[in-house]
């Protein structure tokens, strides 16, 4: 291991949570930087002293700004990302541009998407979307080679995730972008677990629609989420989940149906989130700042070093054992591992359990190799001292 050398950890201080609990959960939520107590206190500042003067002194642009900042983190082209509250709005904002009761109307996603965008694409049944779920034969990757099967000259869209929140597997978006297109179908690539923490380049994968949030490795907290549409794809589409922010001239008041704006506007609909705009800048300058590429180096060897330890003691690995294939997580199934995670919690080592996956372990930048031994050591002895019920 190589923590001497770790250049990263001069971030540390960074975090204040960092000082109290080994954090090992940046896969749900990432550690909040302290500066955010100063974005906020002068987001409450401008409110207090500016008054409605801030809607046009600062405010209104704002999206715009930080929509900008976050499209650099994935090589997105200027003014092609909008900022909404969560992604599956992201998805329902990119639903509302399309037609279900044509002849192509499926929707071909997998069960290892997030639940929350199954929910939402199964929702649209009853306006005729023909929705096609493609099945995990092991519970840790998609079938790719059945995912592109399935995509065909009836698919409308295929929503799916670039890494998976269960097991963190990376979804082989350019074959899944490539097979698409070639049948005329459009994808939207949910990045919530790849962006800040494996690189994204929305160009060179030429992705129809990316989305996710801030929150998890991005640092930047709940509340905000992102979505950029390919510039040439935008230009056509017209979301029916609209609202005067994606007026050509919000402020011309005009009666009667919407003559739209340019992007990234042009997806936006109502008034805007602006503490969770101003919430999230202070950790999207630290990523940016730290740079993704070197947070995906440490990464690899710090999932490396959990796979390893968890195979020492022979706990089930329910995440790719090949680092190519695998994001910032790896989830492990030890015996009794739902009881492990309240147990791990309660010694200020914070992680997470999900059905089928089993305890989430996800060190980011910030996180000490001694730390990701510490947290397996810490499994080791709650079982070895069965202070868990059987
Ligand atoms: C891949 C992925 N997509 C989406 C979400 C959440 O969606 P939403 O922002 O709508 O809550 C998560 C986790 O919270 C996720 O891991």
């Amino acid at each position: 291991m190589a923590s001497m050398a770790d250049d990263l950890l001069r971030y540390r201080s960074e975090f204040p949570i960092l000082e109290r609990t080994n954090y090992m959960i940046s896969n749900s939520l990432g550690a909040m930087p302290r500066t955010v107590y100063n974005a906020l206190h002068s987001y409450a500042d401008v409110w207090a002293t500016r008054g409605v003067r801030a809607w046009h002194e600062r405010w209104w642009m704002l999206p715009l700004e930080v929509g900008n900042e976050i499209g650099d983190l994935m090589n997105a082209p200027k003014d092609s990302v909008s900022l909404h509250q969560n992604v599956t709005t992201c998805q329902a904002v990119v639903a509302s541009c399309f037609d279900f009761s044509g002849k192509r109307n499926q929707i071909v996603y997998t069960d290892m998407n997030f639940p929350s965008v199954m929910y939402f694409w199964e929702a649209q049944r009853p306006y005729g979307a023909d929705v096609r779920m493609v099945s995990t034969d092991d519970g840790i990757t998609v079938p790719t080679d059945r995912l592109l099967d399935a995509i065909n000259e009836r698919t409308l869209i295929v929503p799916v995730s670039h890494v998976l929140f269960r097991s963190s597997f990376i979804n082989d978006a350019r074959a899944i972008i490539e097979k698409a297109h070639r049948v005329g179908a459009h994808v939207i690539l949910d990045t919530f677990q790849s962006l800040g923490t494996v690189p994204v380049d929305v160009q060179a994968l030429n992705v129809d629609f990316a989305c996710g949030g801030v929150l998890k490795w991005l640092c930047g907290g709940p509340g905000l989420a992102y979505l950029y549409v390919r510039p040439d794809v935008g230009k056509k589409l017209e979301p029916k989940l609209t609202g005067w922010f994606a007026h050509e001239n919000s402020f011309e008041f005009a009666t009667g149906p919407i003559r739209y704006a340019d992007s990234p506007l042009r997806f936006m609909n109502g008034t805007t989130h602006i503490p969770s705009i101003e919430a999230a800048r202070p950790g999207l300058k630290i990523i940016r700042e730290v740079g993704v590429a070197n947070i995906r180096e440490k990464s690899k060897r710090q999932t490396a070093r959990l796979i390893e330890l968890a195979d020492r003691h022979g706990w089930r690995v329910n995440s790719p054992r090949n680092a190519e294939q695998r994001g910032g997580t790896v989830s492990i199934d030890m015996p009794d591992s739902e009881q492990v995670s309240r147990e791990l919690l309660a010694r200020e080592i914070l992680v997470d359990w999900r059905p089928k996956a089993g305890v989430r372990f996800s060190p980011h930048f910030y996180n000490t190799d001694a730390e990701v031994d510490a947290a397996m050591a810490a499994v080791a002895e709650i079982l070895n001292a069965r202070t868990i019920p059987a």
